[in-house]
C-alpha cells in the first residue's frame, strides 16, 4: 500500500486519487474550490467511488508519492506550498501538457524520483460526476525504473497507462493539436463538432499547425502537417459537444495555459528567427478574451 497526496485536486487530480484511494491506497486530496464542491460520493463514468480523505492544510507525512495535477500556471505555487510545508516525497510526479523546461519544475527537476506524466484523456468534472473520456494514448510515462513503478501502480488500480520511449516526441504532437482546438473553443464559444464543422475556420487551423511544426519539426518526430490537421478532425469527433479545457478556464475566469500552448510556440519562434503570427495573434486575443471576462465578474460583484 502506498501513502499518496494528490496536490491540486481538481478534475485529473480528483479521477487518479479516487481511482487509487479505491484500489485500497492511503490516498489524500488537497485542492481548493472544485474539491470543496465535491461530496463523499463520486460516480466516475457512471460507476460509484468513494472520495478520499479531503486535507485542509498540508501535513508534515512520509509520503511515498505526490501527485501535482494543478493547472500549469499554478505549479510554481504548488511548488512553493511542498517545499514550505517540508513534504518530502519518495516520489514527486507532476502531470504535464505539452512542451516544458526542466527548469519549470525548480529543484524538483533534480529530485532522484522526479517524473512527469502526459495524459490524453479527456476529463469533466462537476460536484457529483466525473466523466472520463479516455483514447487509446491514456496516459504516457518515460521509460525509467521511477516511470515502470508509476505504471505499474496505476495499471493495479484499473488506471490506463502506458510507457514510451520517445514521450518528448508525443507531447510536441500534443501541444499543436491543443494549439488549435484549445483556444479556438474559446475565441469563438464553440463545441469541438461546431468548430470542425465552420469550414472558414480550416485555413486558420492550418497557419496555426504550419507555424508549430515549423519550429519543432527539427527537435522531434512529428507527422506531416497535414496528418496532424486530419488528427484534428478526428480528435474533435471523439468529444463532440465537448468545450475545450482554455474554454472553461477562460469562462469561470481562471487563468488558462495559453503561455504554454500558442504562447509557447511564439516563445521557440522567437528563439529560432521563425516567425509564428498566426499563434501571436491567438494569444494575444486569449489574453484579451481573459481580461474581458475578470473585468465583466468584478463589474457584477
Ligand atoms: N481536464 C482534462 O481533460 C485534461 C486533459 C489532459 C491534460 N490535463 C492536464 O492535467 C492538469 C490538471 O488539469 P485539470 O483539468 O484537472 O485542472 P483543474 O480541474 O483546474 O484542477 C486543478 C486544481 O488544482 C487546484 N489548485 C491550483 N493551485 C492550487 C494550490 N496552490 N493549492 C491547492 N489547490 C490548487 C485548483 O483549484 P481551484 O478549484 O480553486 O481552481 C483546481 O481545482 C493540467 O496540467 C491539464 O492541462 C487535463
Amino acid at each position: 500500500m502506498f501513502k499518496i497526496l494528490v496536490f491540486g485536486a481538481g478534475s485529473v487530480g480528483t479521477c487518479l486519487g479516487t481511482q487509487l484511494y479505491n484500489a485500497g491506497h492511503d490516498v489524500f486530496l488537497y485542492g481548493r474550490q472544485k474539491l470543496k464542491a465535491l461530496a463523499s460520493q463520486l460516480s466516475i463514468n457512471g460507476t460509484a467511488y468513494t472520495l478520499p480523505p479531503k486535507l485542509t492544510e498540508l501535513e508534515t507525512a512520509p509520503y511515498n508519492l505526490i501527485l501535482v495535477t494543478t493547472k500549469l500556471p499554478g505549479i510554481s505555487q504548488a511548488i512553493k506550498q511542498i517545499h514550505h510545508a517540508q513534504l518530502n516525497p519518495q516520489v514527486i510526479a507532476f502531470v504535464q501538457n505539452g512542451l516544458i523546461e526542466q527548469r519549470f519544475y525548480g529543484d524538483f527537476a533534480y529530485h532522484p524520483r522526479f517524473i512527469t506524466l502526459s495524459l490524453f484523456n479527456g476529463y469533466h468534472l462537476t460536484p457529483h460526476q466525473l466523466h472520463v473520456q479516455e483514447s487509446q494514448l491514456g496516459i504516457q510515462v518515460e521509460n525509467s525504473a521511477t516511470g515502470h513503478k508509476i505504471c505499474e501502480l496505476f495499471q493495479s488500480a484499473g488506471i490506463c497507462c502506458q510507457i514510451t520511449d520517445d514521450i518528448e516526441s508525443i507531447r510536441a504532437k500534443k501541444l499543436i493539436l491543443n494549439s488549435v482546438l484549445n483556444p479556438l473553443s474559446a475565441l469563438e464559444q464553440k463545441t469541438m463538432a461546431e468548430l470542425i464543422q465552420d469550414s472558414s475556420l480550416r485555413a486558420l487551423f492550418k497557419q496555426i499547425i504550419q507555424e508549430g511544426w515549423s519550429v519543432l519539426h527539427s527537435d522531434y518526430f512529428l507527422p506531416s502537417p497535414d496528418v496532424l490537421l486530419d488528427e484534428i478532425y478526428q480528435i474533435a469527433r471523439q468529444v463532440p459537444e465537448h468545450y475545450s479545457s482554455t474554454y472553461q478556464d477562460v469562462m469561470s475566469d481562471r487563468p488558462s495555459e495559453i503561455d504554454f500552448l500558442n504562447g509557447y510556440i511564439v516563445k521557440l519562434g522567437e528563439q529560432n528567427g521563425i516567425p509564428t503570427p498566426y499563434n501571436r495573434e491567438i494569444t494575444q486575443r486569449i489574453r484579451r478574451l481573459e481580461e474581458k471576462i475578470a473585468e465583466e465578474k468584478t463589474t457584477t460583484l
